[in-house]
């Protein structure tokens, strides 16, 4: 069965919408372990559009499950992660302008800014994610420049419109996934997966899923510690 990391980033946005101090992100981490999420997933953006450098700070004090933090390959921010020494990095594309993250990084044509961030991460002890298009020369340029995993864009399985393009969707998530393996990569998934969607992901070999937007959603009628547990029993399934 896949772990089950929540995403809390869409509490902090609803604090920030006031720039006040609630809903405070922290109490959505807590709310999330006592739902039984396998991990806290936080994305700490250049433009602090919502995480700040005092929720990560909290966050490392307080998440006892595995502690992922999304992050750009900004010099400043990868300082940032090799002081906070989270559990996981997963490096992200980031612009300014994007509603959420857009599809995955392209460590083909990054990989020489992409390696040394890597390397300077591992050397403390933090486990590197990269999140990428399901496409297996993406996959391979994660192994290659030092990656222990892929987290691959589910988003062109989640909008995907009609059965031919879902089933090339799922094909394509499902050759990426061997291509992992085949490379001794750790394979997660993540961005735009809900509770209607994920019965087809969840019977593949994931070993991570990364749920920010559904289960925040879910949260407002029925709470984050419920609306956790109902995600995590359809990952049991
Ligand atoms: N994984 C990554 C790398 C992401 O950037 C996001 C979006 O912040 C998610 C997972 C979660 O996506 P969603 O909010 O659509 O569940």
């Amino acid at each position: 069965m896949a772990q089950l990391g929540v995403n809390i980033d869409h509490v902090a946005t609803v604090r920030q919408a006031r720039r006040t101090f609630e809903p405070d992100p922290i109490w959505a981490a807590v709310e999330a372990q006592l739902g039984g999420a396998d991990g806290v997933t936080f994305h700490l953006r250049e433009d602090r559009r919502h995480i700040n450098d005092r929720d990560a700070a909290l966050l490392k004090e307080t998440v006892h499950v595995k502690l992922n933090m999304e992050m750009a390959i900004d010099r400043r921010i990868v300082a940032i992660a090799g002081n906070l020494c989270p559990d996981q990095c997963t490096l992200v594309p980031e612009r300014r302008e994007e509603l959420t993250t857009e599809g995955g990084l392209d460590v083909v044509r990054l990989r020489r800014r992409i390696a040394p961030v890597v390397e300077n991460l591992r050397r403390r002890g933090i486990e590197i994610s990269a999140f990428i298009e399901p496409i297996p020369d993406q996959v391979q340029a994660a192994a290659d420049v030092g990656c222990h995993a892929v987290e691959l864009w589910t988003g062109g399985y989640a909008h995907a419109k009609g059965e031919k393009a879902v089933c090339r969707a799922l094909r394509q998530l499902s050759e990426a996934l061997e291509t992992g393996g085949r490379n001794g990569l750790l394979v997660h998934g993540g961005h735009g997966l809900t509770y209607d969607n994920i019965a087809p992901v969840a019977a593949m070999p994931f070993v991570e899923f990364n749920i920010g937007h559904s289960i925040i959603s879910r949260a407002i009628f029925v709470g984050l510690r419920d609306a956790v547990r109902q995600m995590k029993a359809l990952l049991l399934t």
